[in-house]
């Protein structure tokens, strides 16, 4: 029988608070049979109104809202229901959707900012004030009544800044660092709880944590900068409560106080002094007559809408025991949580009345044994708490964060037993949508590294490493790594919202920058390649696996306008030859302190970026039904292909910059003319690969797409011995050196175990990971062809002496599964294809023969080669070396 299943609304499961009156719908066929007609029910809430409407189309993602739009506040129950070709009648009901509307208009917020700041106080910083260390964080209450049980009770809530919320001495959520990071100056992100339960007839409290958050903390490197957005921390709450006449606002007078934070800070870490507790503070009857009134600040006071939430919320999302808890000689206690983590420690224990514990964080140790807090430069993440008396507490800074592996405790009392440690993993709770098993360990574990890097990095907002003093949204790094990501979890939130932010700070300065939210530390402002091209390869990234054109209709502004803005600085050549790059970032043969002197021309690779995106801004255009657009970037792209091929290619086929990176990117982006062009690049992409061992010789731009170059010019077997080195620099020598997230730098720690002399040298990047991609679409063999996979292509290309692997993914019509093994020279292919949607599989049985199937199980058998026989890695001699040369005599190969 034919199930619906996993009802959203835009991308979300749970749409209370949604930040649209019509959102579109999706729904996905448990089962294999295929949809005919559909049917939704939308009951509206207050007028118990039942509206349905039957359509009849094949169509499960993205379908109209069928009835009249929500207005703010609104709430309905959505249910849907199928008819296929197997079932006589219709299917089941959906479990139902609550789709509850936000504050869709501004004016629908009756509320002030109230500021964290008590209004006696005059110590307000200067803005941009350089400051010692991290600021404490307050505590607000208000209390209120109620007549009865309230029918439902909603808070409407954001800060200037970060907060908790706690209602009657009750946490309201279990949300981490909300808002969130969002360009604060033109938007901000609000979040629609539901208190109903939490709210009692009679007298009822409300509390508020608040800190600087991102706010007005210490944002950056050089030293950073301190209250980027403002210097007040403030509060925006609406309470409304619906005692049966519909919702109310509840007026609320509010107190402000000193917290036991007494500091804190995202790159700092957090003092708490339990001494400092007010117990009770947010449940009602607390006296409170010790504490200030706050100022107001007039909502109008701040020109940045608010928004509701396209992506779920920071959460702890995993809580994991450490490997290891040992005390040393002189009392420290090293903890090794054997996961680098983007989180922080929990400890219960009982220590000593007014003693004080520290907490220190580092992803690596030195030789000696010591915590590497070298790498963290400023953002020196220590955390401390102070006892108020000797009963067993369980404590857990409430504001920071802390990329690490390894954290050290100190001034836990000598006699005392340790405390029971907890290592919390904190980042945006999105869907896990992808995976990718083998039984090679090595590679294995370099993509849980991957999984985990891109985790760590998720926090809120793409990033480029959790632990020192950056944490930014760097377009570079997600440009390259979005169709990984995309695969591995539903980003389309979080991107979604990174992408606003991009986008409103490009209309600002008139440059995709290379990092959203921007923030003046020094960075210049100049527009790079493959940085900037962010604004039109993630939307379409998103795009194509989600299948959501109106990704690309809310972007296409943005992404035409950075294409614009290239062509301009090209003269309207094509030829991007001048200006700032940062090329092909960290290319293992640049010097340490200059990771853009890559081996490949940096304007090579930014003509070869301004070819492709105008390409995809082309296509974009004629998906969005705009012939005039498409007509223009058609003309772009075609002038930057030949600007590159005018000015880089030969008429054979090489490419000048004769490296790993330049010819890559010839193939990758289709950049060549003719069969005979690709074969002859081809080839010397893998002679270049053979000679340089088959170790890596490309940065954050190469990297991605080296595999995918040899694999399409027919190099498979190349590909794989790149993809299985374990001497440096390869992906897998930090799999051997015991890393568990992917390195910055192929030599974040040297083979001596020390750690790079560099100062930038992070263990949690996801930029060179980005070949996760290539597991997933060409060893696994999963790929779309139609966007959100609509049709899949099917295509597993084995080698590199793996005898089995395993690709699942859950993509917008549901599980997407191709698992391979070999063995004694036959392989076996088992596929699923989810109900929707067809394949093309293209087997490596020796065929040409392409053949479609629909949803269902298929398995396929055929002839191929064992594991054992696949191409061994060509030995390179050292004929310089006596030894070599003799064993090479005698091998037979001089
Ligand atoms: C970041 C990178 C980024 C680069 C570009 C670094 O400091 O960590 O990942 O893309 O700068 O300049």
């Amino acid at each position: 029988m034919t199930r619906v299943e996993r009802l959203r609304a835009e991308h979300l499961e749970d749409a209370l608070g949604i930040g649209t009156a019509t959102p579109r719908l999706s729904w996905e066929i448990g089962g294999f049979a295929q949809q005919q007609s559909y049917e939704v029910e939308v009951e509206f809430l207050d007028g118990r109104v039942t509206e349905r409407v039957i359509v009849h189309s094949s169509a499960s993602l993205f379908v109209p809202w069928p009835s009249r739009p929500l207005i703010s506040r609104e709430a309905a129950r959505v249910r849907v229901r199928v008819w296929s070709d197997e079932d006589g009648g219709p299917s089941e009901w959906s479990e139902p959707l609550h789709v509850e509307a936000g504050l869709l208009e501004r004016g629908d917020w009756n509320v002030d900012w109230v500021t964290a700041v008590p209004a006696t106080s005059t110590v307000l910083e200067a803005p941009g004030a350089a400051r010692e260390g991290a600021r404490a964080a307050e505590l607000m209450r208000a209390e209120f009544d109620i007549q009865g049980q309230p029918r439902a009770a909603r808070i409407y809530v954001t800060a200037h800044g970060v907060y908790d919320l706690e209602l009657n001495g009750i946490a309201t959520s279990d949300e981490i660092l909300a808002p969130g990071w969002s360009s604060y100056t033109h938007r901000i992100r609000y979040r629609t709880l539901d208190v109903t339960d939490l709210i009692r007839p009679g007298r009822n409290a409300v509390g508020a944590w608040i800190a600087d958050g991102w706010y007005r903390g210490r944002l950056g490197f050089n030293g950073g900068v301190w209250d980027n957005y403002g210097t007040d921390t403030a509060l925006l709450l609406q309470l409304e409560v619906d005692e049966g006449a519909g919702p109310r606002l509840v007026p609320l007078e509010w107190k402000v106080a000193a917290s036991p934070i007494v500091a804190t800070g995202l790159y700092e870490g957090e003092r708490h002094d339990a001494r400092l507790e007010q117990p009770g503070w947010s449940s009602p009857g607390f006296d409170d007559r010790g504490w200030t009134v706050p100022t107001t600040v007039p909502r109008s006071a701040f020109g940045a809408t608010l928004e509701a939430p396209t992506g779920p919320p920071v959460r702890v999302v995993e809580t994991l025991a450490p490997a290891r808890a040992e005390r040393r000689p002189d009392g420290r206690v090293l903890i090794d949580v054997a996961q680098n983590i983007s989180g922080k420690l929990r400890l219960t224990g009982a220590g000593i009345p007014g003693g004080t514990i520290r907490i220190r964080h580092a992803e690596v140790l030195e030789a000696d044994g010591e915590l590497a807090t070298r790498p963290l430069r400023s953002a020196v993440s220590i955390d401390e708490y102070t006892f108020a008396s000797s009963d067993t507490v369980t404590w857990t800074p409430r504001f920071a964060l802390h990329g690490f592996r390894y954290a050290e405790i100190s001034g836990w009392p000598e006699n005392a037993p340790l405390p029971v440690v907890e290592a919390l993993v904190v980042h945006s709770d999105m869907r896990r949508t992808g995976w990718f098993d083998t039984g090679h360990p090595l590679l294995g574990r370099f993509h849980e590294n991957v999984v985990w890097s891109m985790r760590d990095n998720f926090v809120d907002l793409p990033t480029d490493c959790p632990q020192r003093d950056e944490r930014l949204g760097w377009s570079g790094d997600i440009q390259v790594f979005a169709p990984t990501a995309a695969f591995l979890y539903d980003t389309t939130g979080v991107l979604q919202n990174w992408l606003r932010d991009l986008a409103t700070e490009q209309r600002e300065t008139g440059s995709v920058l290379n990092f959203h939210p921007w923030i003046e530390c020094g960075f210049p402002k100049d527009p790079a390649a493959a940085w900037g091209d962010a604004a039109v390869i993630v939307p379409w990234t998103l795009y194509r696996r989600t299948g959501d054109l109106g990704i690309l209709s809310d972007q296409f502004d943005s992404m035409s306008a950075w294409v614009d803005q290239v062509f301009a600085l090209t003269g309207e050549t094509g030829h991007w030859s001048s200006g700032f790059q940062l090329g092909d970032w960290l290319d293992p043969a640049a010097p340490p302190d200059r990771p853009g002197d890559s081996r490949t021309d940096a304007h090579l690779v930014a003509t070869a970026y301004h070819a492709h995106t105008a390409r995809l801004v082309r296509d974009a255009a004629a998906l969005l039904g705009r012939p005039a657009d498409h007509e223009r970037y058609a003309g772009i792209a075609a002038r930057a292909r030949a600007a590159f091929r005018d000015h880089y290619v030969s008429a054979s086929g090489r490419v000048v910059s004769d490296t790993v990176t330049a010819l890559a990117l010839a193939i990758t982006f289709r950049l060549l003319d003719g069969e005979a062009q690709y074969e002859v690049a081809g080839n010397r992409l893998a002679a270049l690969v053979a000679e340089g061992e088959h170790l890596i010789q490309t940065g954050f731009v190469g990297t991605p797409i080296v595999c995918d170059a040899l694999t399409t010019t027919g190099h498979v077997d190349d590909a794989y011995h790149l993809l299985l080195r374990t001497d440096a620099p390869s992906w897998l020598s930090a799999v051997t050196m015991g890393a568990t997230t992917v390195w910055e730098r192929w030599d974040s720690m040297l083979p001596d175990g020390s750690v790079n002399p560099g100062e930038m040298t992070s263990f949690n990047h996801y930029a060179l990971g980005a070949v996760a991609d290539f597991l997933h679409r060409v060893v696994g063999g999963i790929s779309e062809i139609e966007p959100g996979y609509r049709r899949v292509r099917i295509a597993p290309r084995p080698g590199g002496g793996l005898a089995d692997v395993s690709v699942q993914h859950d993509g917008p019509y549901g599980r997407i599964e191709c698992a391979w093994t070999r063995e004694a020279g036959r392989m076996q292919v088992r596929v699923r294809i989810p109900a929707g949607t067809t394949a093309e599989v293209d087997l490596p049985d020796g065929s040409d023969f392409v053949r479609t199937i629909g949803a269902g199980v298929h398995r396929f058998v055929f002839a191929h080669r064992s594991p054992a026989d696949d191409p061994v890695r060509p030995r390179r001699w050292n004929i310089h070396n006596p030894e070599e040369r003799a064993q090479m005599l005698a091998a037979g190969v001089a």
